[in-house]
């Protein structure tokens, strides 16, 4: 385990968990987050944090056998802020009483609460202007504050909206810090983290040092393979187990014909050339494309192109000989998710490409340097370790490729138009500066052909869609509201230089309802 100071984030399954977490990484701050079933006396002894979160929850207090924590976590001495449906396990918890919500009561969106108490520790740069702006998401309600506490501060819906018992070093607050919509909502962490005594240790630096320390004590002598994709985080996974083990380490690199222009060649030229590592470079671009003609169907692709992936890696990590571990670039997202309160999702909408069946086909241990990370912390580790700005900062990119931006069948005469497209597109965004605004971007090749025309000419090409999102994490995410102008400058480049394409369309479908891939 971590010799930072550690945080721990009870979660009784709000939304927004994550980004409890996210807020106090930006402040230096370890912290981990742990389903309330997983939060035993015995785990809670073994973490020993510095200081405690509860988190929101969908579930009422006043409803027996609801979410709580083991009654040991008020023992421990350290400091405990309860956020929405964590304000009310404390207060129902420590004496005091909740009702369950009436419509009259239930509260939901913005609103504006009033300091009615003092506590110069919590409420440190708050108030300033007299009142805050919070966000707000309740149905049940806390109707007496437990012994020991005050109340802080007050909104028309949430009498008690802060409450503290400063002797206890217990906060609990009813509306959400965590979420933009709270605007000064960081300075609470901030305050919170203060007087719990963090050391704010918890930076890029110190945790380079530390993931090659037990990079090399995981692998000793032993040989490790890693699937490059040319995405962010695998590629910051190889280069910190490079640092780690030098030519242990051997990446492969499955091009699968279905990668934007001059992808290739950009990752080969990067990790053989640039940083000196081992790298094969496996062109299977016919096996793939060959499997995929004729299938137009989203699932069939993502399927093929899964199951191929995995045939294609297997057979060249082969020729590394005896390797023991294989490397991925598994984030912190992944793991929450995957031992979530609420569980993952419980429809499958895609079936996501990745390499998850194989370390157990091929008997491999897995090394994975970025399980505590969230993706912009990431991005700060490349940085860390002299990856260049423009590689870190590129938009995802989803394993399937360009065959997930094709609807319908593919073919290289399709695959060309939509690069060529696709290249244009991210150069005007590039140029307007508009690339780091965006989540992700990328044109998608439309499986119809529109007539127009062209000088004194009938042109009877394809229609294209260009997309462009904003997104926190990929599970939701609005259309960028490009200016006209940009809109119509592009049009006009797409249809002059790229042959194939007569008709230019902007996506402005948000995810939900729609979502960012076309397949
Ligand atoms: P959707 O289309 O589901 O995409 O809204 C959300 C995010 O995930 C990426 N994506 C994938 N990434 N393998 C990946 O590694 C996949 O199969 C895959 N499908 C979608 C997508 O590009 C977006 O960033």
């Amino acid at each position: 385990m971590t010799q930072h100071d550690r945080l721990l984030i009870v979660d009784f399954g709000s939304q927004v968990t994550q980004l409890i977490a996210r807020r106090l990484r930006e402040l230096n701050v370890y912290c981990e987050i742990h389903p309330y079933q997983n939060v035993t006396d015995a785990f809670l002894a073994a973490f020993a944090p510095r200081a405690v979160i509860f988190s929101g929850g969908p579930d009422s207090v006043t409803r027996a056998g609801s979410p709580r924590p083991p009654q040991s976590v008020y023992a421990l001495g350290v400091p405990i802020l309860g956020i929405c449906y964590g304000q009310q396990v404390m207060m129902q918890d420590l004496g005091g009483r909740v009702e369950a919500g009436e419509h009259a009561t239930a509260e939901f969106g913005r609103a504006y609460v009033e300091q009615t108490g003092k506590d110069d520790d919590f409420l440190f740069g708050w108030f300033l202007e007299g009142r805050e702006q919070v966000w707000m998401s309740h149905g049940d309600h806390v109707a007496e504050i437990a012994p020991g506490f005050q109340v802080l501060g007050t909104s028309p819906g949430a009498p008690f909206a802060i409450t503290a018992d400063p002797a206890r070093r217990f906060y609990a607050v009813q509306f959400h810090p965590e979420v933009h919509h709270t605007p000064n909502g960081r300075t609470l962490y901030e305050n919170f983290i203060r007087l719990a005594g963090f050391r704010g240790d918890w930076t890029m630096g110190a945790y380079r040092e530390e993931a090659i320390a037990k990079i090399r004590t995981q692998v000793g002598d032993g040989k490790v393979i890693c699937g490059l994709s040319g995405g962010v985080d695998s590629s910051v996974a190889a280069v910190l187990i490079h640092e780690a083990i030098g030519d242990q380490l051997t990446c492969v690199f499955v091009d699968h014909g279905l990668l934007r222009q001059n992808e290739a060649a950009e990752v080969v030229a990067m990790f053989r050339d640039h940083y000196n590592i081992p790298l094969i470079h496996a062109d299977e671009s016919d096996l793939f494309l060959g499997a995929l003609d004729g299938v137009s169907d989203p699932e069939v692709k993502r399927k093929t192109i899964g199951k191929l992936f995995i045939d294609v890696f297997q057979k060249h990590a082969a020729e590394v000989g005896g390797a023991e571990f294989l490397a991925q670039g598994t984030l912190y997202p992944d793991v929450i998710e995957s031992v979530s309160f609420s569980g993952g999702p419980s429809v499958t909408i895609k079936s996501h490409h990745n390499v998850g069946g194989l370390p157990e086909k091929m008997g491999l241990k897995l090394v994975e340097p970025l399980r505590e990370l969230f993706k912009d912390e990431v991005r700060a580790l490349g940085h860390e370790l002299g990856l260049p700005a423009s590689f870190i900062g590129r938009h995802p990119f989803p394993g399937p490729g360009l065959a997930i931006r094709c609807p319908g069948e593919i073919t290289r005469e399709k695959l060309e138009i939509l690069r060529k497209a696709d290249a244009v597109y991210i150069d005007q965004i590039r140029r307007h500066g508009l690339y780091d605004e965006i989540w992700q971007a990328f044109v998608a090749l439309l499986p119809v052909r529109t007539v127009g025309v062209m000088g004194d000419g009938r042109t009877y090409d394809y229609a294209c869609a260009l997309r462009a999102v904003t997104s926190v994490d990929g599970m939701t995410a609005d259309y960028y509201p490009f200016s006209h102008d940009f809109l119509s400058e592009t049009a006009t480049r797409i249809i002059n230089e790229v042959k194939g394409i007569n008709r230019v369309t902007y996506d402005i479908t948000s995810k939900p309802p729609g979502t960012i891939e076309w397949e």
